[in-house]
């Protein structure tokens, strides 16, 4: 046996592709604003970003970066525990602190991090994780990291989890971790339910709130301020790389624990912190937010618009109203056709396929943006009509 030997099978899967662009190797050459990219030569409508409130190309946001990039230079060259903390960091800290109206908040380089820093932080070894089965592949890592037994419980499903913590000798030693808006389903958690589970067995909740973030909420704080939930969970998790236009993470709690990942958390010691424009962006991005929560409105009816035209033509869609649309395809040879024919009609969106999904139903996931026109929106539809029918993905004489 050779180390390279358990790469063989992905080089094969690729050789299958054949010709034309490979799912998952896709080169931008540049977006030419929030809803459209240059993709070899070609403007491409992009219904495949997480750009939910179409902030990067506000003009409050790249202008803050500029400034911080002229201020502050262009890096930090440190870890937030060392040299890399700069008043800006902290700023971003109290502002997530002031939004959710929680005593703690700390920024993380990457929201993958922010994962990896708070379960591994919390738990160790003879501690219990549990989390739910479609989890983010960072809460599986970060579960993994931390040396505590993890358990997976049916995506969903608060029954299940109550099975799981009712096995536990010691619930106050677990952290049942789930995510508000699920990044492939677009299915969105029963969060009082789960709550009350918690609540009953006496475990910790922290939740992901990556994609829901800016999209749900009176305050777009996400499913749990959506849901009435906000006061139960213990740990708030985000990422600044979908609404907020940049790349980071952060999490919010009342429990002094928190602070002390500051100073114990290895994927927060271990790292450079976020560049100075970076931060500012963010910053930005947020204060934008906060002003605007019209977009909110707008990327909702957007969301309406495209579910409408998509199951009026004939898709078979996921069932729960959300920023992110899957389409289900089948096989992942009909799946790569149908993602390679929509690119080569002017369309991004992103390709779900084993083992991220069952071999037979693999998935086109489709997401929207504020910033997306009724009439982009009508040209992806006319798109997705277009390369569904010459594909028999729907029915050709519909
Ligand atoms: C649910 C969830 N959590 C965490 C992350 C990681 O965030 P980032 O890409 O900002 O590191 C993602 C990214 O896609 C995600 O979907």
């Amino acid at each position: 046996m050779d180390l390279f030997d358990k790469l063989a099978p992905l080089a094969d899967r690729l050789a299958a592709v054949g010709g034309g662009p490979v799912p998952f190797d896709t080169v931008i050459d540049r977006p030419s604003g929030p809803t459209e990219v240059i993709i070899d030569g070609r403007p491409t409508l992009m219904c495949g970003s997480n750009n939910y409130l179409g902030l990067s190309f506000h003009p409050d946001v790249p202008a803050a970066a500029h400034d911080a990039l002229e201020r502050d230079g262009a890096g930090t060259t440190g870890s937030r525990a060392a040299n890399g903390t700069f008043a800006r960091h902290r700023r971003l800290e109290d502002s997530f602190a002031e939004l959710y109206g929680k005593r703690h908040a700390v920024v993380f380089t990457t929201g993958y991090q922010a994962n990896l820093a708070l379960i591994s932080g919390l738990c160790a070894a003879d501690d219990a994780v549990v989390i739910d089965s479609e989890s983010h592949a960072s809460i599986y890592d970060g579960a993994k990291l931390s040396g505590a037994q993890v358990f997976a419980f049916r995506h969903n499903s608060p029954a299940d989890l109550a099975r799981k913590l009712a096995r536990l000798p010691e619930p106050r030693r677990a952290l049942v971790v789930v995510e508000g808006l699920y990044s492939i389903s677009g299915d969105v958690a029963p969060l009082p339910q789960i709550v009350e589970e918690c609540r009953d067995a006496g475990a910790y909740l922290m939740v992901d709130e990556a994609h829901s973030f800016g999209a749900y909420g009176e305050h777009g704080l996400g499913c749990a301020e959506a849901q009435g939930v906000l006061d139960d969970v213990d740990f708030v998790v985000g990422t600044f790389s979908k609404t907020l236009a940049g790349v980071g993470g952060y999490s919010v709690s009342n429990h002094d624990a928190l602070r002390l990942l500051h100073f114990s958390a290895r994927p927060y010691v271990f790292t450079a912190s976020g560049s100075p424009a970076n931060i500012a962006s963010v910053q930005a991005a947020l204060d934008v937010m906060r002003r605007n929560p019209a977009l909110r409105d707008r990327l909702w009816a957007n969301v309406r618009h495209v579910r409408a035209g998509l199951l009026h033509l004939g898709f078979k869609i996921g069932p729960t109203e959300s920023p992110i649309v899957p389409i289900e395809i089948g096989s992942a040879e009909r799946t790569v056709a149908m993602w390679q024919a929509l690119l080569h009609a002017g369309l991004y969106a992103n390709i779900v396929l084993p083992p991220a999904c069952r071999p037979d139903a693999c998935l086109i996931r489709t997401s929207y943006s504020a910033a997306l026109t009724a009439e982009q929106i009508d040209r992806s539809l006319a798109l997705f009509e277009q390369v569904g029918r010459a594909l028999s993905v729907i029915d050709a004489a519909a």
